[in-house]
């Protein structure tokens, strides 16, 4: 198959840093450790095109996901390139919303928050209430899962670069995440994702986030304030080369790294 330098930018980006099959078991995982039962419904807060929820409802035959991003082309576009590739009746288990994560409140087992979304929001107190509005949303046995990343290098104006070249249809290309600024007094970091072809061609800003980069003591502390009942922290394993291998172990204690990536998980 000849390959494309596609200007697709949700597709480039899927290639680069998502793999919704593995965080589906993952995920999976996590819940039946913590519960003895394997969690049926899913709720994909600050979605994006939602490419979690179409594996998940995929992943077994009574799963439900409910997928929520407040920007109507993001989620046209997974309707239109995701969700069309699922079978009705795994479309059936899968309700799409446009519209705001931090006031939604369908009940589930399982909420999830990925690529640090709940960055995007910097005060304190609608942290919180966001939180506080999740485990209301919670089943009795049910959890919210995130993300997080840092280490020594986090806080310093840096372009990390990784090779993709395992997509069937898509052209190799670079992948950057740039660090365009941090500012230690409010913890606030601007990124910027960039994808560059072989021959030069740049899609430079495609993506653009303002994050506050929340620490895991601050985020647990406000699952505990919020009124979880714990929260526990799954560290990503690195390989021989000092990358993250994909492999999460729950723990208490950890050296600092350069770049370090986990999940924070608070349980109902
Ligand atoms: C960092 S991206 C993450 C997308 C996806 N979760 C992933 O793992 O790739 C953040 C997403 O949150 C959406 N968003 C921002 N504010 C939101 C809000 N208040 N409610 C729902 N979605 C929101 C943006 O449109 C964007 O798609």
């Amino acid at each position: 198959m000849q390959k494309k330098q596609t200007t697709d930018k949700h597709a480039l980006y899927l290639s680069s840093v998502q793999d919704p099959v593995s965080d589906v078991e993952r995920i999976s995982k996590i819940y039946s450790e913590l519960f003895s039962k394997s969690a049926k419904s899913f709720r994909e807060d600050f979605s994006g095109t939602f490419a979690l929820s179409c594996c998940w409802v995929q992943s077994g035959d009574t799963r439900t996901a409910i997928a929520i991003d407040i920007d109507k082309e993001t989620i046209e576009y997974g309707v239109n390139n995701y969700l069309k590739n699922l079978s009705s009746k795994e479309q059936s288990r899968l309700k799409t919303v446009v519209g705001n994560a931090i006031t939604e409140t369908s009940l589930v087992d399982i909420i999830g928050v990925f690529n640090f979304s709940y960055c995007l929001i910097h005060k304190r107190e609608q942290l919180l209430d966001y939180f506080k509005k999740c485990l209301s949303s919670l089943n009795e046995q049910g959890m919210i899962i995130l993300d997080i990343f840092g280490g020594s290098d986090s806080e310093i104006l840096e372009i990390q670069e990784k090779d993709i070249d395992h997509h069937p249809a898509i052209s190799p290309f670079l992948f950057q995440f740039e660090r365009k600024s941090f500012n230690p007094i409010t913890r606030i970091s601007n990124y910027g994702i960039h994808f560059i072809y072989p021959d030069g061609t740049k899609l430079m800003d495609s993506f653009t986030y303002e994050f506050r980069m929340w620490t895991i003591t601050e985020i647990r502390d406000l699952l505990e304030e919020a009124g979880f009942s714990k929260s526990l922290v799954y560290w990503e394993d690195f390989d021989d080369e000092g990358f993250g291998n994909g492999e999460f172990y729950q723990t208490e204690k950890e050296e600092n790294s350069i770049n370090w990536n986990a999940y924070i998980v608070g349980v109902r």
